[in-house]
């Protein structure tokens, strides 16, 4: 069991924490989200009123943003500044706020190391977009889990809705998702990249069961 080491990367909405949740359940180890660690920068920035965008500003900031990571009952919360931000860290702005910040090498550094640090003391399932290329990249299951922009911006219109926080209209949401999947996969440093040896499994069309299925199977394989 020690050895699980699971990496799961792919663009916003394809199914990922979900999924990497219930996979983590299933095998009874830690699940970690990583976007939500980009999230909680974003936060902080977005909190002292500075532009995500602005790369020196955001480098000046981060010595001084205290992340951590805690778990009830299996569940992961997320902590900025000894708060737990888990809630507030899920609305449109922090999303696009995530995508900018997470392209500057001082926010990654930081995080990538933090993230390292809790898969050695840990069998892992671990979420991101460089999970399988940069985080772990002896990961002994790498995952790339992908579904088209109007399946994605629909799940998450229906997230959006169902938490009562829904500001767009379905289109803007494609738009939005399209924006971040150029960001994420243009940027300079560890962009969204499938890792030569991950399987892709595109969730368009197949339930979250089937998809737990899939992978579930292929984790027996590799580890039982
Ligand atoms: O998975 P998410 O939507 O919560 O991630 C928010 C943003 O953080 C996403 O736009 C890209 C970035 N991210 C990243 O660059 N690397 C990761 N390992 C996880 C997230």
């Amino acid at each position: 069991m020690k050895d699980i080491r699971i990496a799961i990367d792919g663009p916003s909405g394809a199914g990922k924490s979900t999924v990497a949740r219930r996979i983590a359940e299933e095998l009874g180890i830690i699940y970690l989200d990583t976007g939500a660690m980009y999230r909680a920068v974003a936060l902080k920035a977005i909190r002292l009123g500075i532009d995500t965008k602005d790369h020196e500003s955001i480098s000046r900031i981060m010595p001084d943003i205290d992340i951590s990571v805690g778990y009830h009952n299996g569940i992961q919360s997320i902590y900025l500044d000894g708060e737990d931000v888990s809630s507030a860290i899920r609305t449109n702005e922090v999303s696009m706020g995530a995508s900018n910040v997470s392209a500057f090498p001082e926010v990654r550094t930081r995080l990538v190391a933090l993230q390292q640090e809790i898969a050695s003391d840990n069998p892992v399932v671990m979420d991101g977009r460089d999970i399988g290329t940069k985080v772990l990249p002896d990961a002994g299951l790498k995952i790339f889990l992908t579904a088209s922009a109007e399946e994605r911006a629909r799940r998450r219109y229906l997230e959006l809705q169902e938490k009562g926080l829904l500001d767009k209209t379905f289109d803007e949401l494609v738009a939005e998702i399209e924006e971040r999947d150029h960001n994420d996969s243009t940027r300079e440093h560890s962009p969204l990249k499938k890792a030569e040896d991950a399987v892709v499994i595109d969730t368009t069309g197949k339930t979250i069961d089937e998809v737990v299925a899939i992978i579930m199977g292929m984790a027996e394989k590799r580890f039982g």
